[in-house]
């Protein structure tokens, strides 16, 4: 089982990441530590290093860092704020050095658009700036032979206009792919996989159901963007990649697949992406 989207790299795994790591390889479950800021991105290295095998990283700088902003998610229904997030400058050679600093690193990520938190008095602006951001990052991924791990909320249109005028020579992934199925057909006709994780356990998922069963499966991979986005039945618990298991069993059910089948075919689309 491999989870492409984790963040035992973030705060929420202070105390026990080794632990939430080691649960996760002993069900044989590999990742990739996602950054979304310099700092995260740094310690995903730092952490990925100290193992043998299974963990990688992925480095860059999240659109949602770009200004000062309270961070919220779902949870129960309910937005709570995670954090305020200082804003950053994205260092194009701050970057390409970290890139360079380790063998652990397989894609750049998790970056791209992000409109759902933009407010109406700087919307312009911010889009006008993630844009520009999103393209030094396809340089960047290009330049370090990389593929990528993309964000992507509110702005899926602007994204595609994007990825069709700058070509990401060892492609990518949509990362928590929420979008229409026309869109999922699009991106997948351009190269890139679709990602996906427990929003597809939750109710009211059938949107999204629909875009798993139009999927070639060779185009879909797995992850659990953990601490957030819990699978059921963990749904209120922090998530961890060893929950990945659950994304699995319902991709499975929905094409109608064993979960051997599954999990086979993903772990290839995985390792084919990544170079693992
Ligand atoms: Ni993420």
């Amino acid at each position: 089982m491999f989870d492409t989207h984790a963040h035992v790299n973030f705060s929420a795994y202070k105390e026990d990441s080794d632990e939430v790591i080691k649960r996760a390889q002993e069900k044989g479950v590999g990742m990739i530590l996602v950054g979304s800021q310099y700092s995260t991105s740094e310690r995903a290295v730092q952490m990925a290093e100290k193992y043998e095998s299974g963990v990688y990283v992925a480095v860059a700088l999240h659109p949602i860092h770009l200004q000062e902003r309270e961070v919220s998610h779902q949870v129960d229904n309910k937005e709570k704020v995670e954090f305020v997030s200082r804003a950053e400058e994205f260092d194009y050679d701050k970057y390409l050095q970290l890139g360079k600093s380790s063998d652990k690193i397989v894609a750049i990520g998790e970056t791209g658009l992000d409109y759902y938190h933009l407010t109406e008095d700087d919307k312009d602006e911010q889009i006008t700036k993630q844009k520009q951001v999103l393209i030094k990052h396809i340089e960047l991924a290009n330049e370090l032979d990389l593929p990528m791990i993309l964000h992507c909320r509110e702005a899926y249109e602007d994204l595609i206009q994007i990825l069709k005028n700058n070509r990401i020579k060892k492609g990518g992934v949509i990362h928590c792919f929420i979008g229409s199925a026309e869109q999922a057909v699009e991106l997948v006709d351009l190269g890139f996989y679709l990602g996906f994780n427990g929003v597809i356990t939750f109710n009211k998922a059938e949107k999204y159901h629909e875009v798993i069963k139009q999927t070639s499966l060779e185009k879909i991979v797995t992850e659990t963007d953990c601490p957030y986005l819990t699978p059921v039945p963990h749904r209120g618990k922090r998530n961890e990649p060893a929950f990945v298991e659950y994304v699995i069993a319902k991709i499975a059910e929905l094409k109608g697949l064993s979960v051997q089948q599954v999990e086979k075919q993903t772990d290839e689309n995985a390792k084919k992406l990544f170079k693992l």
